[in-house]
């Protein structure tokens, strides 16, 4: 049998079983043959379009601070890096941002933060009980790790869903690129969040230096078994104020060869095509939306703000407004033949367990 027909039973395999192992992820992402990537990247389109249709779920990303106790060796925020200026925003300028980005369509906001000490666990639910009280949203936080209590706490005040990428799941790695943070506790964050109610999103970035492809699949296994509502893959872009300025960024092939798979093997998975992958080449998000994602975060974040959110180097969309992005995206979802989504884009987990409370049988949703 040809090399090209085991690729196809690999990807056929899949898209049936919904299941493939450590060595047939690696071989999918190893491929280098053209006609094989157009299969990978033709066969999750088809998938996100049967399992979770044509609709984009747009979520207005507001980033309220950039101050961060943390020092990633990948990240712009990291506390090392004295260059940046810092700033928070205030409680009012939050609802105002909020109140915008509702109002140019945006059913889902994004609070986002670096850890920053002064986000206490009080002050977020009080923050997102005056939003639930005053506009009709869902929210979503990634404000980073907090204790059980804390993530309940937030939960409590109506909070809907919680973002914190696990960023690799290969413990060398993940040592090596957060000093001062512990693996264990990351992933049981995750596992509070679900115990606190969360839809929950995991997620990795792509091309860090050291990873590897049998990582990759690691980690795309890990985010099957964990049933998580949504994951974020995006490339490692290096950022010049820290230790790995000098790194190669990720290549905007291999992150869309992980979504890809991804979405034939987490079938009805929210993933947002990120602005990560936007950055790295033009017309990137295009491309992921067009290899399994159905999610798009437009900055909502007040232009004065932006530039500082400064992750990585030359994010797209720095010198925009609100009403720029939210437009803007808009018409990239409609240019591809997709639309809007009106509803809240909770994820399909979410509504199925919903439903089979609700109905008190198991419902055919996902
Ligand atoms: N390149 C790409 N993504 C990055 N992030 C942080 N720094 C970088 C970088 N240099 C991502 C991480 C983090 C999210 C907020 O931003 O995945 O979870
Ligand atoms: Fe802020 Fe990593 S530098 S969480």
């Amino acid at each position: 049998m040809s090399a090209h027909s085991e690729f196809q039973k690999i990807l056929y395999k899949a898209e049936v079983e919904n299941s493939l192992s450590r060595g047939e992820i690696c071989a999918v992402l190893e491929t280098r043959n053209p006609v094989e990537i157009d299969n990978l990247f033709n066969t999750a389109d088809r998938m996100r379009q049967r399992w979770v249709g044509d609709e984009v779920h747009v979520r207005g990303l507001i980033e309220i601070s950039n101050h961060c106790r943390r020092d990633c060796l990948y990240c712009g925020l990291r506390k090392s890096n004295l260059k940046l200026e810092r700033y928070r925003m205030t409680d009012d300028e939050i609802i105002e941002t909020v109140r915008t980005a509702a109002s140019l369509g945006a059913r889902t906001i994004v609070i986002q933060s670096g850890e920053d000490p002064r986000l206490t666990s009080s002050r977020v639910a009080g923050l997102v009980g005056q939003i639930k009280d005053e506009v009709d949203v869902a929210i979503t936080l990634s404000l980073g790790e907090y204790s059980p209590g804390d993530f309940i706490a937030m939960k409590r005040a109506g909070a809907d869903r919680y973002l914190l990428k696990h960023e690799t799941i290969d413990r060398g790695l993940y040592n090596r690129l957060h000093p001062d943070m512990d693996y264990e506790n990351r992933i049981c964050c995750l596992e509070w969040l679900k115990e606190a109610g969360f839809q929950v999103g995991a997620g990795i970035m792509v091309g860090l230096p050291g990873q590897t492809i049998e990582s990759i699949a690691d980690d795309i296994l890990f985010m099957k078994f964990m049933e998580l509502d949504m994951a974020g893959i995006g490339p490692f872009i290096p950022h010049p104020e820290t230790p790995l300025c000098g790194a190669e960024a990720g290549t905007l092939e291999m992150t869309l060869k992980v979504i890809a798979i991804t979405r034939i093997i987490i079938p009805c998975l929210l993933i947002p095509a990120t602005t990560a992958i936007g950055t790295i080449e033009f017309g990137g998000r295009e491309c992921a939306l067009r290899c399994g994602a159905n999610v798009i975060m437009p900055n909502a974040t007040p232009q004065k703000y932006r530039k500082l959110y400064q992750i990585y180097p030359n994010r797209i969309c720095a010198d925009d407004s609100p009403e720029n992005c939210l437009i803007c995206v808009e018409g990239m979802i409609k240019s591809l033949g997709r639309n809007v989504a009106t509803d809240f884009g909770h994820s399909y987990q979410f509504k199925k367990s919903m439903a089979t409370i609700r109905d008190g049988k198991k419902a055919g949703v996902c």
